[in-house]
Formats: C-alpha cells, sequence, structure tokens
C-alpha cells in the first residue's frame, strides 16, 4: 500500500481509538498532518486545547511558535510531519499518564516506520522520554543528537516552554539548525 494510503489508515484508526481514557473525553483525535514523504518529523507530547477542538496538532500558542521557528529556517509547516504522542487530549494539560503514552505508542511507530524521516525532532520531555529513555533530562540533554532505531533524533524544548521561557528560544532554534544542517 502506498505510504500516504497507510498514513491515512493511521489516521482512521486513531479516529476510531477508544483503547485509553483519554478518548472519552476527547472533541477530536488529533493524528498528525504533513507529508508521507518528509524529511524530517517533529513529535509533541499531546494535543491541547486547540488541537482538540479542530483536530490538527499545534494549532495553538505553541503552534504559532513552532511555525516561527520552522520559517526562521527556511521551513514550513507542509514541509514536515507534525504529530505527538499521544494523540487525544489530556484534561486540563496534565502530562500523560505512562500507560496512555505506552497505548498510542504503536501509532507512533507506525508513522515513524511509514515516514521513514532523515530526522526526528522531539520537542519536550514527555516525547524525549517515550523514544529514547525514561530517564531522560531535558534541561541536561536536549540539543545533542540520539538515535531512534538508527535515525537521528534531535531533542529540544518544547515551544509551549518557550512561552514562558524566552531566553531558550536561542537553544531551540540552535538545535533546529543543526537539524537543517
Ligand atoms: N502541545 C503539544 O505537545 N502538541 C500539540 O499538538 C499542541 C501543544
Amino acid at each position: 500500500m502506498p505510504a500516504e494510503e497507510r498514513l491515512q489508515a493511521i489516521r482512521a484508526q486513531v479516529q476510531q481509538c477508544r483503547a485509553c481514557p483519554l478518548s472519552v473525553g476527547r472533541t477530536l483525535a488529533v493524528p498528525g498532518e504533513g507529508p508521507a514523504s518528509s524529511r524530517v518529523m517533529f513529535i509533541g507530547e499531546g494535543p491541547g486545547y486547540h488541537e482538540d477542538q479542530q483536530g490538527q496538532p499545534f494549532v495553538g500558542q505553541a503552534g504559532k511558535f513552532l511555525d516561527e521557528l520552522l520559517a526562521s529556517v527556511g521551513m514550513k509547516r507542509s514541509d514536515v510531519y507534525i504529530c505527538n504522542v499521544v494523540k487525544c487530549h489530556p484534561p486540563r494539560n496534565r502530562d500523560p499518564e505512562p500507560d496512555e503514552i505506552e497505548a498510542y505508542l504503536p501509532f507512533l511507530k507506525e508513522q515513524l516506520r511509514i515516514i521513514g524521516p532523515e530526522v526526528i525532532c522531539t520537542l519536550g520531555r514527555v516525547a524525549a522520554q517515550a523514544l529514547l529513555a525514561k530517564d531522560f533530562r531535558i534541561t541536561e540533554q536536549r540539543g545533542q543528537w540520539r538515535s531512534y532505531q538508527g535515525t537521528p533524533l534531535m531533542p529540544t524544548f518544547h515551544p509551549a516552554y518557550l512561552l514562558h521561557n524566552p531566553a531558550a528560544k536561542r537553544e531551540v532554534w540552535k538545535d533546529v539548525k543543526q537539524i537543517m544542517a
């Protein structure tokens, strides 16, 4: 099956999924978006309020910052694949629980297999811990190349963190520049 169709199939499965408690409170599931041919994949934590309302990843304030960040290195949202570890909005934006992350990981892993990006960029602690190690420490270990099953992975801060810590924007910009290089 062509990659775009395989991504569509995942999208349909995520939209119907009732495997974990987060699905009960959702308005819309947020499978992820972008071309199957994307060379870079950005992975966040989970949908916020606006994402839950619209069914698309990173469309709220954090998304606006992500768009600006992409533009600053000459990329557009439509050039990359953007998704989250968990596909349904955690109530009050709480961190996803380990069993919720486990429930959604097969979808994320399948998205990674289908797209086969050249580079993965995890946004924030939850995504880095989900793909690298449960004890990954974002403040100390961001900005250093890692590998996820042979694919280079750059862990950086979550855009929402930058809304409250603008000084860290410089670090994230450096990390994304490394991806471009
Ligand atoms: N934060 C995330 O981690 N993902 C989104 O899609 C939006 C905000």
